[in-house]
């Protein structure tokens, strides 16, 4: 407990300071800095090396402090309040008065927010007056980091604190809910589209695609092992690493198991730290069995899909 503190202040310290800071989330790790702040933001895209164009998540611990900020609607309120805090980012409209650094947003006037579920990780929000702004703490269109030994992986020494927090729970990223207009999903994430549809009593339109440049997230190359991946494979090809869903009968080197029974949610927990193995053994190339399509197995076919354009 003590050792938790003392943690939570050494990251407030950094942050304090305009650094950046790694921390845990339910989803993946965050590369934290002060969103109000020129100088934090600017720190995280150069770390990152993502282009200036694509917006930043900025994290609250409650929508008290969001209101600074935001704008907000009754779809947010239902949502906010069923699924929050947890795996589902909003687009909101920013105010006028807010004080989000506008190299956060590229000076639109839409804001990504979200409430982190991670106990670490709300107490050192909590701690703080300001919300931290963090994309996930890979350098970009690589795969994100699940635990702080990916971070170090992606960042070595450039990077002044990780708070450590585990493994992340969930082991992909948020969903996004663009509630500007009419409910739009911009991302496969976290949470399934079918408890937002549910609790919304109506269908969500869907644009993890889109033609138009909205979201780089929704970019073809994204969450990228660096190395040719495929989909769908029913046997692997010489020289490849075949990832699989369920027990087979025969035993290969080169079989790697995100479950061993078709577990959905261990299979998303494990797939960016399992793909970074398979890189790390040195293979050159990747085969992926059939993953069902089915709840948070569509947020992991997102993923391999846009892996597989490579
Ligand atoms: O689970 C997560 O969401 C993690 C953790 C750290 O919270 N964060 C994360 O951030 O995945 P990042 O930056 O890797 O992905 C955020 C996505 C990007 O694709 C970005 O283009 C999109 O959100 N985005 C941010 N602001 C937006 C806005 N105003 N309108 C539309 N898309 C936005
Ligand atoms: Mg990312």
């Amino acid at each position: 407990m003590k050792s938790i503190q003392s943690n939570i202040k050494k990251a407030k310290q950094y942050l304090d300071k305009n650094h950046c800071v790694a921390v845990p989330t339910e989803t993946v790790y965050g590369l934290a800095g002060n969103a109000y702040s020129d100088v934090s933001v600017k720190r995280i895209f150069k770390l990152k090396k993502r282009p200036t164009n694509n917006p930043l998540i900025v994290h609250y611990s409650d929508i008290d402090k969001l209101k600074n900020d935001c704008v907000i609607n009754d779809n947010f309120i239902k949502l906010y309040n069923k699924f929050s805090p947890g795996p589902i980012t909003f687009i909101l409209k920013l105010k006028k008065i807010s004080k989000i650094s506008k190299f956060v947003t590229n000076k639109q006037n839409s804001l990504a927010v979200r409430f982190p579920k991670h106990p670490l990780f709300k107490k050192l929000l909590k701690s703080l007056d300001y919300p931290l702004a963090a994309p996930s703490a890979n350098i970009s269109t690589r795969l994100s980091s699940v635990k702080a030994t990916d971070v170090i992986e992606e960042f070595g020494s450039k990077i002044k604190y990780i708070l450590d927090g585990g493994k992340c729970q969930i082991g992909l990223e948020s969903t996004i809910i663009n509630l500007l207009g009419k409910p739009t999903i911009l991302r496969f994430g976290g949470l399934d589209v079918s408890k937002i549809e549910k609790l919304l009593k109506k269908k969500v339109l869907i644009k993890t695609n889109s033609k138009k440049k909205i979201t780089p997230g929704q970019f073809p190359l994204h969450y990228s092992p660096g190395i040719p991946l495929r989909i769908n494979a029913k046997k692997p090809k010489k020289d490849e690493a075949f990832v699989l869903v369920k027990k087979r009968k025969d035993k290969f080197k080169n079989y790697y198991y995100l479950s061993k029974n078709n577990d959905l949610q261990k299979s998303a927990k494990n797939l960016y730290s399992l793909l970074r193995k398979i890189k790390k053994d040195g293979y050159k190339m990747i085969a992926v069995e059939k993953i069902k399509n089915k709840g948070i197995g569509k947020t992991i076919n997102d993923r391999l899909n846009r892996a597989s354009k490579y």
